[in-house]
C-alpha cells in the first residue's frame, strides 16, 4: 500500500476546461503546469486528469483511439511527461485515466477486429458468429463491419467491449476468461500500464472497473482476479503507484486490489443524501439548511462498506466529479463550506473537484462530446474576471465550453482577496487536515451522535471530535470530553457537558 495515500488529497483535472495557455479555447498540459503552485497552495497533493489520450472524443476522451498518445489538443507525450516531472517537483502525484473496459470504435485494435480474415485482434472485442446472431441480454451494433457477426457495446455506441472473456460462457462465441486471447487483452491492458508508470505516472483512476468479465458473478470472481493479477505487477514493479476504482462497492474492489475506491453518486444512495437529495422537488440534502434531512440515510449505506475498507484500503468521498451535477447547484456558499468541512474530515482519501474550492456553478448548456446534462459541470475554471475569466486567449465563440457569465460568478482572484471565502474555507481544512495525522485517510471513525430526525452529526477521528450542524437552528448535543476548539465555522462552544452548536457550524475539538 503506497504511504503517500494517507495524507493524499486529489485534485480532479477536466483537462478540456482547466487552462489554455495556446489560445485554442481548450485547456492544455502547459495550462496544468502553469497552475500546480495553485493546486499545491490549495492544499491538493494529488491530481487525477480525465482521459488526455488521442479520441475521436465522441465520450469527452473516455473512448480511446490510442492509449499511448497523448491527445495532441493538450500537447504531447513529451508535455506529458514534463508534467509529470514538474508536478513531482512540487510534491504533486499524477493518476491518469484509464479506460480498460473499451475502446473506441476508431482503435487500430477494433478496425483489424472488425476484418473478416482472423486475425490476432479478432478476439480482442467480443463479436458474435453470424451477422443475424444477436448479442442476448448485451447491448450489441450489426450491420457494420464486413466481419459476419455483431459485436457488444460496453457504454456508448462507440465504445465497444474490449473482450476479457465471459465467467460462464454459454454461447460458442462467449470465450472463457483463461482463453488465451481474453488473457492477451488483460496483458495489453497491463502494458498501457506499464508505458505510463515507466515514465512517471503516479497510477491510475479506473473507469467502469467492474464491467471487464461477462457474465461475471455477484462477487465479480472473473473481474476481480484481473484486478488482483494487476496489483502483483504494481505491488512488485511499481510499490508506489495508486489506483482508484470507479465501483462503488469497496469490499469487491478493494480485496481485488484496488487501493482506493469511490463512493459515487446513485439516485437515493447515501453519498446522494449529503448533497444531492432533490429527487422529489423538495430538497433534503443532510447540508442544506432548510434540507431537514439528518446523517443516518447516509451512515447506513457508508458504515459497511467504510467497515470494509478498513485495512484493505480507503473509501473515498468526493465533492463532486465530471458526471455528477456540481454541489453549487443546490447548495449555497455557507452550506458548501460545511459540506466540504465534513468531506475533508472524514476518513479516505478526499477527492475535490475542480472549481468546487469556488463554488463554481452547473449551467444549463446543450450537449457537448457525449456530455449530455453532464455537460454543465465541465464549463472553463474561473480564475478571475478578465477576458474567459481567465481561462484563455480565444474568442468567445471558439471556447471548448462557455464561461459562466454571471455579474456574480465566482473566480479565484476575488476569493483569494477575501479571508471570509469558500475557497479560503477549503485551503484552512485542508491544511489542517495535513497537520493532524488523526484527520488523514487511515484515521479511526466513530460515529458518536448520529439520531433519526437531528440535525448535527458528532464523530471521532482518532483522539479528535468533530460536531456539525448544516441546520438554521441551534443544536445541543451531549459532550464527549474534549474541550478546546482547535478549528471552527460559524459559531459552536463546548460547555461542561454539552456541545452547543449554532445555526450553520462545525467545531473540530481537542
Ligand atoms: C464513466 C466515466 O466517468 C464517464 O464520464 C464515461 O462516460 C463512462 N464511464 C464511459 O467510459
Amino acid at each position: 500500500m503506497p504511504q503517500w495515500l494517507k495524507d493524499a488529497v486529489f485534485y480532479e483535472i477536466y483537462p478540456q476546461s482547466f487552462k489554455d495557455t495556446n489560445g485554442d479555447g481548450i485547456g492544455d498540459f502547459q495550462g496544468i503546469i502553469e497552475k500546480l503552485d495553485y493546486i499545491r497552495d490549495l492544499g491538493c497533493n494529488a491530481l487525477w486528469i480525465n482521459p488526455c489520450f488521442d479520441s475521436p472524443f465522441k465520450d469527452a476522451g473516455y473512448d480511446v483511439r490510442d492509449y499511448k498518445k497523448a491527445a495532441s489538443r493538450y500537447g504531447t507525450n513529451e508535455d506529458l511527461c514534463r508534467l509529470f516531472a514538474e508536478a513531482h517537483k512540487k510534491g504533486i502525484r499524477v493518476l491518469l485515466d484509464l479506460v480498460p473496459g473499451h475502446t473506441s470504435e476508431e482503435h487500430p485494435w477494433f478496425t483489424m477486429s472488425q476484418k473478416a480474415e482472423t486475425n490476432e485482434y479478432s478476439n480482442r472485442y467480443i463479436w458474435t458468429s453470424h451477422c443475424f446472431e444477436g448479442a442476448k441480454g448485451f447491448p450489441y451494433i450489426g450491420g457494420e463491419s464486413e466481419r459476419s457477426g455483431v459485436y457488444v457495446l460496453n457504454f456508448f455506441k462507440c465504445q465497444p467491449a474490449l473482450n476479457y472473456g465471459f465467467l460462464n460462457p454459454k454461447e460458442p462465441w462467449q470465450l472463457p476468461v483463461d482463453h488465451p486471447d481474453c488473457i492477451a487483452t488483460r496483458e495489453a491492458m497491463k502494458d498501457v500500464m506499464r508505458y505510463w508508470l515507466d515514465q512517471g505516472c503516479d497510477g491510475f483512476r479506473v473507469d467502469m472497473a467492474a464491467s471487464l468479465v461477462k457474465n461475471d458473478d455477484e462477487e465479480k470472481t472473473g473481474t476481480c482476479a484481473i484486478w488482483s493479477n494487476v496489483r502483483e505487477m504494481l505491488d512488485s514493479d511499481y510499490p508506489e503507484a495508486a489506483m482508484v476504482s470507479e465501483w462503488g462497492n469497496p469490499q469487491l474492489a478493494l480485496k481485488a486490489g484496488f487501493h482506493m475506491d469511490f463512493f459515487l453518486n446513485g439516485r437515493g444512495n447515501g453519498y446522494s443524501t449529503l448533497m444531492r437529495d432533490y429527487e422529489n422537488q423538495e430538497d433534503h440534502s443532510f447540508f442544506k439548511k432548510d434540507g431537514h434531512g439528518d446523517i443516518t440515510r447516509f451512515l447506513e449505506d457508508y458504515l459497511p462498506r467504510y467497515e470494509a475498507s478498513r485495512d484493505n484500503g480507503y473509501f473515498c468521498l468526493l465533492t463532486c466529479n465530471h458526471d455528477t451535477l456540481r454541489p453549487r447547484y443546490n447548495l449555497d456558499e455557507t452550506e458548501l463550506k460545511l459540506a466540504f468541512a465534513f468531506i475533508f474530515t472524514m476518513p479516505g482519501v478526499p477527492y475535490l473537484y475542480y472549481g468546487d474550492e469556488i463554488g463554481m456553478r452547473y449551467l444549463e448548456l446543450p450537449t457537448k462530446e457525449g456530455g449530455y446534462f453532464r455537460t454543465g459541470s465541465r464549463t472553463p475554471m474561473q480564475w478571475n474576471h478578465e477576458k474567459n475569466a481567465g481561462f484563455s486567449e480565444a474568442e468567445k465563440d471558439s471556447l471548448y465550453l462557455p464561461v459562466d457569465e454571471a455579474d456574480d460568478a465566482p473566480t479565484v482572484a476575488a476569493q483569494e482577496s477575501d479571508p471570509g471565502s469558500l475557497l479560503h474555507t477549503v485551503k484552512s481544512l485542508l491544511a489542517l487536515r495535513h497537520a493532524s495525522a488523526d484527520l488523514q485517510a487511515d484515521a479511526a471513525f466513530e460515529p458518536v451522535y448520529a439520531e433519526k430526525g437531528a440535525a448535527a452529526f458528532v464523530y471521532r477521528r482518532g483522539a479528535l471530535t468533530v460536531a456539525v450542524n448544516p441546520s438554521g437552528g441551534t443544536v445541543t448535543v451531549p459532550s464527549v470530553g474534549q474541550k478546546s476548539v482547535i478549528y471552527s465555522i460559524g459559531n459552536g462552544r463546548w460547555e461542561e457537558d454539552r456541545i452547543i452548536l449554532e445555526p450553520q457550524s462545525f467545531l473540530v475539538l481537542e
